[in-house]
């Protein structure tokens, strides 16, 4: 098969389309024809050597994709050859064929396209097991979204929204924050004019947010605490701008609040798949009843790789930019 290979760590030219031995489905695994890949932010991170695949991964890129199922291994119950199907990865998506765990892989939504199903996987599953299962966001609550027009943002305004939340967000231009209103953003706050947290705090009449999905991490930290509603729940996905941050406990003791964080490519196989099912269950019905819709700034083929890097690198894109083979 091809795949997306890393030919050496750097910027987006070293990613090479190449010829590479198909993958060989271990027990419980199945191969799946790739149709589209979903581009990540992780997958930049792998690209310039911060982000190692974990072990027995694939060490190409791609944490999520769609296609055909082409190859059972061992001990495969519940799907069969040629079922159309998404899934989540630890790795390998930028290819032709990859093997994936069976509780990893999810049935194509109905009305969803083949090519269009590979921008959910992570995004659905991110939020999911966020958002939902760690900080519980619920119907009637206030949710902010940093970074709303992202891939993972455009999807948790849409999921927060169908489940009856009030939905902030920030993003940094007019153009995405008229795009996160039309996604459902009751409140799109320019996070380049506006300070989030007064914003924040204004809407909702002082008492804050119930839940904030944060993808800065240390430089919105205090802002964020701020932000907070009283037993407020802060849920940390990335910290693009820096790990380390300076924390008042007592602002948390006093607001009865509690900080959450996690990555999902580190989580084992188990997890990853109790993580899939809860979103199976809730997001999928959502998404073919219509009320969330894949959000997606382009498809490129996946010879085109290294310009697809450097179009997310850019960051104009809203939603998900995707490959196709
Ligand atoms: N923990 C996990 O399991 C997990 C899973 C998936 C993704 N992630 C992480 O989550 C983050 C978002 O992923 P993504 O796929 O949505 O990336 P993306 O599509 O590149 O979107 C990132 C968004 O962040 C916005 N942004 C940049 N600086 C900002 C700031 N200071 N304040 C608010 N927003 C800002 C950008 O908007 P502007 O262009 O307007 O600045 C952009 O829309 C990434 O860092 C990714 O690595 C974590």
């Amino acid at each position: 098969m091809r795949a997306v290979v890393i030919t050496h760590p750097g910027g987006p030219e070293v990613l090479s389309l190449e010829e590479v031995p198909d993958p060989v489905p271990g027990p419980g695994e199945v191969v799946i024809d790739v149709a589209a890949a979903g581009l990540n932010q992780a997958d930049v991170m792998q690209r310039q050597g911060f982000y190692p695949p974990p072990p027995g991964a694939p060490p190409y890129p791609g944490l999520e994709c769609s296609g055909r199922i082409s190859e059972l291994g061992p001990d495969v119950s519940g799907w069969q050859v040629g079922e159309e199907v998404c899934a989540l990865l630890a790795g390998g998506g930028y290819a032709e064929r990859v093997a994936v765990p069976q509780g990893q892989v999810m049935p194509i939504p109905d009305g969803v396209s083949l090519t269009d199903a590979a921008a959910f996987p992570e995004a659905a599953c991110t939020v999911q097991g966020t958002v939902y299962q760690q900080a519980r966001l619920s119907a009637g609550e206030t949710i902010l979204v940093h970074g709303g027009a992202g891939g993972i943002g455009s999807f948790a305004i849409q999921l927060a929204k169908a489940d009856g939340a009030v939905v902030a967000c920030t993003a940094g231009t007019p153009a995405k924050l008229e795009r996160c209103r039309q996604l459902g953003a009751d409140l799109a706050i320019s996070y380049t004019e506006q300070d989030f947290t007064a914003a924040v705090l204004d809407y909702t009449g002082g008492r804050g947010a119930d839940v904030i999905m944060d993808i800065m991490g240390a430089p919105y930290l205090a802002g964020n605490l701020a932000a907070l509603a009283t037993w407020g729940r802060l849920v940390v996905i990335s910290t693009r701008g820096g790990t380390r941050g300076e924390l008042d406990l007592g602002v948390l003791m006093m607001k009865r609040a509690t900080i959450f964080a996690a990555t999902l490519r580190a989580r084992p196989p188990a997890e990853k798949a109790e993580v899939v099912a809860a979103t199976r269950k809730h997001v999928w019905p959502l998404i073919e009843s219509g009320a969330i819709v894949p959000v997606i700034d382009r498809v490129m083929p996946m010879a085109e790789a290294a310009q697809a890097h450097r179009l997310l690198g850019e960051g104009t894109h809203v939603g998900k930019i995707l490959l196709v083979n």
